[in-house]
């Protein structure tokens, strides 16, 4: 059935384990997904990211409703989270295509800008009932210059900034930089876990790793000891695709059907949604 984010990271968070959200891109995302959710019998969260609506023209509605749908006919508990918007239209869009969260991304500004452009962001989500999500990540622009990405590998969450942060802004849940990146391709990120405590002990909102496809096993497990409740994978689900796609046409150069690759590609990407449903520990549904 179709659940809301912020019900899955308050029970990750009473479980101290962290629910999963992955990045959806095809139908075929979106199936595969909750296929892994209900093999692991665990909630799972279903997200669209800004890059991936422009991916459809700009066009929400098609995957939304596709990934509304299947998490209504779901037998695990699934919700949908608009992820890494930046623009305010796409936000005002959220509610109407069946999302109860948002991730507000304004990192990218110097620290007052990410602010205010995030408290404005979460004054609308709170008015309209959406659980919102933001992100801080370096010191942004303190000496003059624009902050780094805050999942550039070198990137870091200040504990004060982000205890004032998220004072300031009200947001429900904070992702930070930690030592994770996006769009790895090998899972050899090493996360900074002295930090991770520090943030857990100074923030009393659910933290967010992004980026967690470059995150070794062991590595997440010890960031969700450490306080991460919920945790962002895209990157792993599209090597798992392309990886089988990439195999099964160069084994049958004469295919033409696509249901025959694309159903490699789902299984693929299935038994990943599994083995790491399996890994966090999620708590079952
Ligand atoms: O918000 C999405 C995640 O941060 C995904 O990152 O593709 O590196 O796993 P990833
Ligand atoms: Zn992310």
């Amino acid at each position: 059935p179709l659940t809301t984010t912020g019900d899955l990271v308050t029970r990750a968070a009473a479980a101290r384990s962290a629910v999963a959200s992955f990045n959806i891109i095809t139908l075929e995302h979106v199936e595969a997904v909750v296929a892994g959710a209900e093999s692991a019998h665990t909630p799972v969260v279903l997200q669209v990211s800004e890059n991936a609506v422009r991916f459809r023209g700009g066009r929400l509605l098609p995957l939304a409703r596709a990934a509304a749908a299947a998490a209504e006919q779901a037998a695990v508990p699934v919700a949908l989270h608009l992820d890494h918007v930046q623009d305010d239209a796409l936000l005002h869009q959220a509610v109407d295509a069946g999302f109860s969260s948002v991730m507000y991304d304004a990192a990218r500004l110097p620290y007052e800008e990410n602010l205010a452009a995030t408290r404005a962001a979460v004054d609308w989500a709170h008015a309209h009932g959406l659980w919102i999500e933001a992100e801080l990540g370096q010191i942004g622009g303190k000496h003059g210059r624009p902050p780094l990405d805050a999942h550039a590998p070198g990137a870091r969450t200040d504990p004060e900034e982000a205890r004032a942060f998220v004072a300031d802004s009200g947001v429900d849940a904070l992702a930070v930089a930690v030592g994770s990146a996006h769009a790895m391709t090998t899972r050899t990120a090493a996360l900074d876990h002295a930090l991770l405590k520090r943030l857990s002990a100074a923030l009393d909102v659910p933290l967010v790793l992004h980026g967690s496809s470059g995150v070794p096993d062991g590595e997440l497990t010890a960031a969700i000891a450490g306080g991460i409740t919920k945790v962002n994978i895209g990157t792993a689900l599209n090597i798992a695709l392309t990886g089988a796609i990439r195999d099964f046409l160069a084994d049958r150069p004469e295919a033409v059907d696509p249901r025959g690759y694309l159903t490699v590609a789902r299984e693929a990407m299935t038994r990943t949604v599994a083995r790491t449903l399996r890994t966090l520990g999620a708590p079952t549904a």
